[in-house]
């Protein structure tokens, strides 16, 4: 099913046409439009939205540093001083021009200025387009804990222009596709299949499954908005995926990104589902190696091992004392809440 608040091309027109003429209508009469973006985006993909969608010739624009560092409340105050200053009252609409890091922080800002005010995102990384932008979660940082001040808060429309991954760096795209594995991975086993096929090195990832991925988010998200129940198989990979990324930063040669940390922990989720939910061996085998060829060989140190699983139990998302995991069953079939055991994390650990 095609969701109605993602746009993106029809054939005929550009998603950045349909953006236009969304902006364009009666509900925006009177509205100021404010676009945030990050410094690459500001260079890079700024002068194609604004040459593209009319309706945002004359917006004001507001720049953040790139990255994660921008998800931090004394930026969103810098914000809404911007906006005050600005006169921008309950109609203005902010639009989100950026990665997951901007849409993050302006949907947070939009939430909160004047009690909310409306706003849209336009992603302008993969990961942003498959996931970050869809499913109206925001947020901020607060001290080192990612994510731990936001809203539920949907955008008003969502505006795909893979145009934008141009000027993407390869290790960005890469990252993305990971977590358009995981869609998929729990979502459709025929996606999947066809994902798999098409997840060479070069990312020839077509148009069609940036849009088919960010509608599973899509309606899975509209389904449990929130992240009560079925949301939660979002998640596959990233119980694992979060500890291996944290305790990479404190150990590892080279930090690895969000995306290739889900990868790996992807990987170890795979494997234990063959164990004790019954995924195919076939799938798994197949999985960890297009992960191996991509990434290489892991090899944690003792160390390192011993902080991931630290991680693994310190994860918020756990119940004390116990770690759960979303398994698989089979592509398509996702079990929450699946109770594993150090051993068992020891032994997953291993074969990344
Ligand atoms: N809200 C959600 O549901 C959700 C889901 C997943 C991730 N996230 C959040 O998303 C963030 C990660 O998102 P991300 O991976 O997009 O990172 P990001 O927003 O930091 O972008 C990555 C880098 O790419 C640059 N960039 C963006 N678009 C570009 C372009 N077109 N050309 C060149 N450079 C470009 C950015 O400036 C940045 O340096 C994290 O903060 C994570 O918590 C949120
Ligand atoms: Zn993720």
């Amino acid at each position: 099913m095609k969701s109605h608040n993602i746009l993106y091309s029809n054939g005929h027109l550009p998603a950045l046409k349909l953006l236009d003429r969304h902006l364009k209508s009666k509900q925006y009469l009177g509205s100021r439009f404010f676009i945030l973006g990050d410094s690459n985006t500001i260079d890079h993909c700024l002068p194609l939205l604004v040459s593209e969608v009319g309706a945002l010739q004359e917006s004001e624009f507001f720049e953040v540093e790139a990255g994660e560092g921008c998800k931090d409340l004394a930026v969103a105050e810098n914000l809404w001083l911007g906006l005050m200053e600005s006169g921008a009252d309950r109609n203005a609409v902010i639009i989100n021009l950026g990665g997951g890091a901007v849409c993050d922080l302006g949907g947070f800002a939009a939430a909160a200025y004047k009690r909310g005010i409306r706003y849209i995102n336009v992603p302008t990384t993969l990961l942003a387009m498959v996931d970050a932008a869809v499913g109206g979660k925001t947020a901020i940082n607060v001290g080192d804990i990612k994510n731990q001040a936001g809203f539920f808060y949907l955008p008003q429309r969502v505006c795909i222009e893979p145009a934008f991954l141009q000027t993407l760096p390869q290790r960005e795209l890469l990252s993305g596709t990971f977590e358009m594995a995981k869609t998929f991975a729990v979502a459709d086993k025929e996606r999947y299949s066809q994902f798999c096929r098409l997840w060479q090195n070069d990312f020839s990832i077509g148009e069609e499954m940036i849009y088919a991925c960010a509608n599973i988010k899509d309606q899975i998200t509209k389904r449990d908005f929130k992240d009560t129940g079925e949301r939660k198989i979002l998640n596959f990979g990233h119980t694992f995926g979060h500890a291996i990324e944290g305790a990479m930063l404190k150990y590892g040669k080279d930090a690895l990104s969000h995306g290739e940390a889900v990868g790996l922990g992807m990987v170890c989720a795979m494997y234990l589902s063959t164990k004790k939910t019954g995924l195919p061996e076939k799938v798994y085998g197949d999985f960890a190696q297009k992960v191996r060829s991509l990434l290489g060989k892991q090899h944690f140190t003792p160390k390192t091992m011993d902080t991931i699983i630290y991680n693994m139990y310190a994860d918020k998302k756990n119940a004390v004392g116990e770690i759960r995991c979303v398994l698989l069953k089979d592509i398509g079939e996702a079990v929450c809440d699946i109770s594993v055991s150090e051993e068992e994390i020891r032994d997953a650990l291993g074969v990344v």
